[in-house]
């Protein structure tokens, strides 16, 4: 096995200083489908698969009757992480852990409220909020990239998209913080202040659905309130799963792959400054963050039969991760990966998954990339780094904690 079995991908460790790509281009090559198995970190004591390759992730995740995003085999617990959740509050009642056809019905309820055209309407109003982030942070010169400038215009925009007064974003973004973060935590462990975190979160989204549903409004929120599938209301818990998937999905995923992007162009300010002759670059340059940013690493799923991949046999009941972070590197795709190439085309990368469960929301996080660039570039001159940027420690999301940067007006 040439020293693979060293590879422990539940080291939460090995994910602190950002994704390890060294890792994942060694096991592309040499082991696409590879059997991880259980390491002292690795929840549940069971071992599961690991997808590195495009073309092997997209076919996982184009087949979800065999791969399920709930459960399979005769496991009780499953989902879309590699730690089992439980059926009770978890499974077939998150999103993004049902499978259809529960999941199609739910799905084609939100999805007029966050389609192309819907998020055009806001473009406005976002490009307004971003020109006074940008500012207020530039006033400032010294500031926290992460929380001053990336965190913002997502905890702004979700804020408003799902109906949550402006005044409550910065506790709901705390919170999120605790809940995705594994500071002082292994995998599959809650710590009383993550526990907290999550009964804090859903605890505010039950009394906002409750105002919703007596009062509701112009906004996400209000149309999952009132909402009927078959007639039949959503349950309770599918609406407070659902705030809590969208308050953690909205804000997190978009804000570091701000973060990270910005990080690409402080290390190479020759990409920043062709962006800023070229603005037509725009387009290519936000695709081409999502892709080099990747902040979505990996989801889960569990074999529903016995099959067979890449010449390996998965059974029914195995877990099944595909890191899309590793796909988005697969030399047979993207000519020299790992380079950060703002005019790459064609960019067909999977940082907001592939199939049935692609990204509910990557038209308003392609906006907000968009819309956060096209105001650093119109007012900063220069972004400086003071002092080493602070990863989260995760293997689910590559996220940046604290970043301090130097802004100078242009
Ligand atoms: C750059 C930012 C983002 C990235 C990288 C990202 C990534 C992803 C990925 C990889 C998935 C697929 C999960 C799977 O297959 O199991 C997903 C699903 C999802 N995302 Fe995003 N996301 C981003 C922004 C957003 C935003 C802004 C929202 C909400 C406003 C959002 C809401 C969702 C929802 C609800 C799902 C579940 C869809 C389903 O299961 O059908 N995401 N996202």
């Amino acid at each position: 096995m040439s020293g693979v079995e060293e590879i422990d991908l539940t080291d939460l460790n090995r994910f602190a200083h950002g994704f390890p790509h060294d890792v994942f281009d060694r096991l592309r090559s040499e082991h696409p489908v590879w059997w991880h198995p259980p390491t002292a970190n690795t929840p549940d004591g069971e071992g599961f698969w690991v997808l590195s390759r495009y073309a092997d992730i997209v076919a996982a995740a184009g087949d979800s009757a065999t791969y399920s995003s709930e459960t399979g085999g005769d496991r009780s617990g499953g989902g879309t992480l590699i730690e089992d959740l439980p059926a009770e509050w978890a499974i077939g009642k998150l999103l993004n852990m049902m499978d259809d056809p529960r999941h199609a019905g739910v799905r084609r309820l939100l999805s007029p409220s966050v389609a192309p055209r819907t998020i055009q309407l806001i473009e406005d109003d976002l490009r307004q909020r971003a020109a006074t982030i940008v500012d207020t942070a530039l006033a400032e010169g010294d500031c926290d990239f992460l929380l001053d400038l990336a965190a913002e215009l997502p905890l702004q925009a979700v804020a408003q998209l799902l109906g949550v007064p402006q005044e409550d974003r910065h506790q709901l973004f705390a919170w999120a913080n605790v809940a995705l973060d594994y500071d002082d935590r292994e995998l599959g462990e809650a710590t009383a202040r993550t526990q907290r975190a999550v009964a804090e979160t859903r605890a505010y989204g039950t009394q906002l659905l409750a105002a919703k549903t007596r009062e509701p409004g112009d906004d996400l929120l209000s149309l999952a309130a009132h909402a009927t599938i078959d007639g039949q209301p959503l349950t309770d818990m599918e609406k407070a799963m659902l705030f809590s998937l969208l308050i953690a999905a909205g804000s997190e995923t978009t804000r570091n792959s701000i973060a990270v992007g910005m990080l690409a162009f402080i290390e190479r300010p020759e990409s920043w400054q062709r962006l800023r002759e070229d603005r037509g670059e725009l387009g290519s340059a936000v695709e081409e963050i999502l892709r080099f940013a990747s902040t979505t690493t990996y989801n889960r799923r569990t074999a529903t039969r016995d099959t067979v991949l890449g010449e390996q046999r998965i059974r029914a009941g195995d877990k099944v991760t595909l890191w899309w972070s590793a796909a988005n590197r697969d030399p047979e795709v993207f000519p020299d990966p790992h380079r950060f190439d703002i005019t790459r085309r064609p960019n067909q990368h999977l940082a907001f998954g592939r199939g049935g469960h692609f990204c509910l929301g990557s038209a308003l996080a392609r906006m907000e990339i968009r819309v956060v660039f096209d105001a650093l570039l119109d007012r900063v001159g220069t972004v400086e780094l003071t002092a080493p940027v602070e990863y989260t420690r995760s293997n689910k999301h590559t996220g940046i904690r604290h970043m301090p940067v130097r802004l100078a007006a242009r």
